[in-house]
């Protein structure tokens, strides 16, 4: 665990976006830095950091096809251990449903789809693929937010899964969410299959 922040701040430049549970910032050329933000990670900062160690092995053995290069990196802020995420930056644009007219798209999202499949057979855990503004108004936006295309060809930017059977505590109130969250994916998923 670094002491000092682990990343070049003079590479820092401007924001892109304000998420769920980072805010992004453009970071050197061609790369991105994410922090954590938000209420997830107020609730419980150990639960956060536990949450992305054990999820970053899992991310790579069942989407490999599909990541864009990220580094964690592990510090102390104000006392407390963080982190941060340095990704290469993508050039690209969420996925939209109507991608799926696309039959090179509809390809991937069927292998997508199956890589998910397995790794919640085999580990409880799923991708979480819309984001909370598509979980609730998909019929609005119609999209998944961490799902980016790039030429034709799919590519996951965020890093976040989720399980509702995660030994780790977490309030009520967010594992009730969690549950709803998985069951909403899952219809939600159909319509791009
Ligand atoms: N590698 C990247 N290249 C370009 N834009 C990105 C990248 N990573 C994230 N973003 C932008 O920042 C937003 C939030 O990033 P994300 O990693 O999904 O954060 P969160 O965990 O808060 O959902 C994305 O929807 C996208 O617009
Ligand atoms: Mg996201």
């Amino acid at each position: 665990m670094n002491k000092e922040t682990p990343y070049n701040k003079e590479k820092i430049k401007q924001r892109l976006a304000v998420s769920g549970e980072h805010i992004v910032y453009r970071y050197g050329k061609d790369q991105v830095i994410k922090f954590p933000y938000g209420p997830i990670h107020l609730v419980d900062k150990r639960d956060s950091l536990n949450k992305i160690k054990s999820e970053t092995p899992l991310i790579k053995k069942y989407f490999s096809d599909f990541i864009v290069a990220y580094e964690i990196l592990f510090y102390q802020k104000n006392k407390q251990k963080t982190y941060c995420i340095i990704q290469d930056f993508v050039k690209g644009r969420s996925l939209k449903l109507k991608d799926k007219k696309n039959p090179q798209i509809k390809a991937q999202l069927k292998k997508l789809i199956k890589a998910n499949e397995k790794m919640a057979r085999q580990t409880g855990y799923v991708f979480e693929f819309f984001g909370i503004k598509n979980l609730f108004f998909h019929f609005i936006f119609k999209g998944m937010d961490n799902v980016f295309i790039v030429k034709d060809k799919i590519k996951l930017i965020d890093h976040g899964l989720i399980s509702s059977q995660t030994k780790i505590t977490r309030s009520f109130i967010l594992r009730l969410f969690i549950r709803w969250a998985i069951k909403r994916q899952k219809k939600l998923l159909n319509y791009y299959k």
